[in-house]
């Protein structure tokens, strides 16, 4: 019981340790998503249909901006929007919240269109009399786009992964932006991200640095994993082979006895405790089995 008690209160401990240490935590917007800026126009129709938006989706966490009335019990609580704080905040870093979402603040990245979201944030800006808009960004006409192309370039001497990203146009192919570029070896439990994430520039390119003492196959073939992630076009993953591994002979992952294996190389130090742990189970039982039978034999029987 002792020992019970002990865990729920170092559990308890634990959770609100980290609730205490999250509301704590400044909220970090990503430099180049925090200088976006909004490619509409805040004005008088953008703000009225930001307010439809915000009192069907926010008003019931942050309350209407300027009353106060944003519920206290949630942590950490959610800022009133008016608050200095919030509107001290660049556009782009507030698109990047409301899109991204932490802790209790959910993401609106699926259920509110890019346009729904800065029309939010024209209607939070509305209470704020200092704001100046500042000038658009350009606005990409995701009809006139199809899908994206991956094109990689596997460089087996330096040991370097370049991708280029570009997306069709109806009679054309250009260089994509702004797509998030990640690379991955496909292993056999999991994939092992490689290097760290990359945005492409304008010239749609990103390149990897890959180490070179990683295992292959036996000829030295890696899978690898490009995922490119955009705003616009959704995620795309593809898999390719390529050259970058030291060439290994793996032995079959049935070879040794392992816990994760088939039953019969199961260890034995495994199948000892489990043939113990069900052998005193059912000596247990027989035992009780048995003093139940005595027990109801003396009571037939007085003079045993
Ligand atoms: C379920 C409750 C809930 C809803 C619904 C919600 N929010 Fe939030 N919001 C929060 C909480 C909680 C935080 C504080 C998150 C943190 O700091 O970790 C927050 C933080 C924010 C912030 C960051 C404020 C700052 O400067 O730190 C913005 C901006 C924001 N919300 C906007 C919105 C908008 C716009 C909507 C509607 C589209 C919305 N929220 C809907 C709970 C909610």
């Amino acid at each position: 019981m002792r020992i019970i008690k002990y865990f729920l209160s170092l559990t308890l401990l634990l959770i609100f340790l980290q609730t205490a240490l999250l509301s704590a935590e400044e909220w970090e917007v990503p430099a180049d998503k925090a200088k976006r800026t909004s490619p509409y126009l805040f004005d008088e129709n953008a703000r009225k249909k930001g307010e439809d938006i915000f009192k069907r989706s926010c008003a019931s966490c942050h309350g209407i901006p300027g009353q106060g009335n944003n519920i206290k019990s949630l942590v950490p609580i959610p800022p009133d929007l008016k608050e200095a704080k919030v509107q001290k905040r660049s556009d782009g870093e507030l698109f990047y919240m409301i899109t991204t979402g932490r802790g209790a603040m959910p993401s609106f990245k699926n259920s509110l269109t890019e346009q729904e979201r800065w029309q939010v944030i024209s209607y939070i800006r509305s209470f704020n009399k200092d704001y100046v808009q500042p000038p658009l960004a350009k606005l990409v006409d995701s009809a006139k786009l199809r899908s994206v192309q991956i094109i990689p370039f596997f460089d087996t001497v330096k040991f370097k992964v370049s991708v280029l990203v570009k997306a069709f146009q109806k009679t054309d192919t250009l260089p994509l932006p702004d797509a998030e570029v990640s690379l991955f070896v496909k292993r056999y439990f999991g994939n092992l991200p490689i290097d760290s994430i990359r945005i492409t520039p304008s010239n749609g390119k990103v390149t990897f640095n890959f180490p070179s003492n990683l295992p292959g196959d036996s000829t030295g073939n890696i899978q690898l994993i490009v995922k490119v992630n955009h705003e616009m076009f959704g995620e795309l993953e593809k898999l390719y082979v390529a050259k970058l591994g030291v060439p290994t002979i793996k032995p079959p992952l049935t070879e040794k006895r392992a816990m994760w294996n088939v039953g019969k190389k199961a260890p034995l130090w495994l199948i000892f405790s489990y043939l113990i742990v069900v052998g005193a189970i059912w000596f247990f039982l027989v035992r009780i089995i048995l003093s139940i039978r005595k027990i109801k034999q003396s009571g037939k029987n007085p003079k045993l």
